[in-house]
């Protein structure tokens, strides 16, 4: 296609690559996942899942891209014609719909937990207010609405510049920013009395509390976490500069992802231990004990209003990425001007994402209507982490794997990689037998067909 825009730079890959990657995940999930899961042991299965199962796609992702300039359905129609392989991109653009449902709920809240901070809500703040608070906006049938609406209408802002003024100007002035203000976070966390045993919480391994269906999470959140599974990274992929390396891109994005994970498993669980909470409180363990435990310690209430821009940061160059999926498809596929794409798209997150945000508790608006035990909101978390995106994943591996033409997905991955001889062998014996054996047998293990 003529005309079609590229980031400018390794540096703006790997920032809006980056961007991409980090975001409520680190922030929101990875911490009250970890904290449920029991701690280390389920970091190190983490850990693996990136390593063996979310790298592989990711590379494999960016070859579908960069290779064929398409966004997430037109690659497979480039590379496979006629074929249903066009399906996995179809599959993707479902998947990041459904996680914008739920994602643009929670960024909504986040938007407004940094509005409250800078309003000085948490001045006087126990835990009892704390969980007030928070209880009090997941029933609340307008605001968070209101704030979901808010923060899509950013994201739209930005998306219709395009992806030079608008993904890359934007991922590259925030994403160095949100980095200096979690490591000014981690520095008051890890120097509270009783930091040390939040470390050891995060670190410790216990095996013992490692159950099937917490080795499913992990694999769900390394794909959530990495963007994967879903087109993300095939449509930006397809913006990547002709001679960027892609191993070292994969490495370097899955690597600084993992370290901001920590460092946010860091200010958070010091945190908590050191203030005697629980560190398995679920996904309120951001709205509730951050500002309860901010606002009690000195220079509290600055650091309260960082944390929250920071959250506010990652959340919104996350779902750049989401809506691009979307909105190149529509751009390119369906022939529509970028911004009316743009405009579609948040319009149609906006209408069903509202039922995720009036159901996110039992005594919300929709909070009464449930199936099997979850609700809307519940329902497209579930839907998307634990089975479309290992799913998406899986026929992404088998495809770059064993339908691509090798010699092509070699010389894709070659371009500007010295050491790329070395590592396409290895990178081919993962993606062709561990990464779809680790994803079946996970799969398997977790609808109850085998045993782990
Ligand atoms: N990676 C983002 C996070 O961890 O918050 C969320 C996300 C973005 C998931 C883009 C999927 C995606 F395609």
């Amino acid at each position: 296609m003529k005309n079609r825009e590229t980031f400018s730079s390794g540096l703006a890959v790997f920032f809006a690559t980056l961007g991409s990657a980090v975001g409520l995940g680190n922030i929101w999930k990875f911490p009250y996942l970890t904290g449920q899961h029991g701690g280390g042991a389920f970091l190190l299965v983490y850990l693996a899942c990136i390593v063996f199962v979310g790298l592989p796609v990711m590379l494999g992702e960016f070859y579908l891209g960069r290779r064929t300039r398409s966004n997430a359905v037109g690659a497979f129609e480039k590379l496979a014609p006629g074929t249903p392989w066009k399906n996995i991109g179809a599959m993707g653009v479902a998947a990041a719909a459904l996680i914008m449902f739920f994602y643009s709920s929670v960024a909504g809240w986040v938007y407004f937990y940094l509005f409250k901070a800078l309003r000085g809500d948490f001045a006087a703040v126990t835990m009892e207010s704390a969980k007030a608070q928070f209880g009090a906006l997941v029933v609340d049938p307008v605001t968070p609405v209101v704030w979901q609406l808010a923060v899509l209408a950013v994201v739209a802002a930005i998306l219709v510049m395009g992806v030079k003024k608008g993904i890359e100007r934007i991922t590259k002035t925030l994403m160095p920013l949100l980095f200096i203000l979690i490591v000014a976070c981690d520095l008051r966390a890890l120097t509270l009395p009783g930091a040390a045993d939040g470390v050891s919480f995060l670190f410790a391994t216990d095996f013992g509390k490692l159950s099937a269906a917490a080795v499913l999470t992990a694999l769900g959140l390394a794909f959530f976490k990495l963007s994967l599974g879903m087109g993300c990274m095939i449509t930006y992929g397809s913006y990547f500069t002709a001679d960027n390396n892609l191993f070292a891109t994969g490495a370097k994005v899955a690597l600084s992802d993992t370290l901001v994970s920590l460092l946010a498993g860091l200010a958070i669980f010091p945190t908590v231990f050191s203030f005697g909470l629980e560190p398995g409180a679920g996904p309120g363990l951001l709205f509730m004990t951050i500002p309860l435990v901010f606002s009690q310690m000195p220079f509290g209430s600055v650091l309260l209003v960082a944390f929250f821009f920071l959250a506010a940061i990652a959340a919104t160059t996350a779902m750049l990425s989401l809506v691009e999926v979307p909105v190149a498809y529509l751009a390119e596929e369906k022939g529509l001007p970028r911004s009316r794409a743009v405009m579609l798209s948040v319009a149609g997150i906006f209408a069903v994402g509202v039922l995720a945000t009036l159901s996110v508790d039992k005594g919300s608006l929709l909070g009464g209507y449930t199936f099997m035990g979850r609700g809307f909101f519940d329902w497209f978390d579930y839907l998307s982490s634990n089975i479309l995106l290992p799913l998406g994943g899986l026929l992404i591996a088998l495809f770059v794997g064993r339908i691509a033409d090798k010699a092509d997905v070699a010389r894709e991955l070659s371009k500007g990689s010295p050491a790329a001889a070395r590592l396409l062998t290895v990178y081919f014996i993962i993606l062709r037998y561990v990464t779809p054996a680790l994803l079946i047998v996970i799969f398997l293990s977790s609808v109850g067909v085998i045993k782990l």
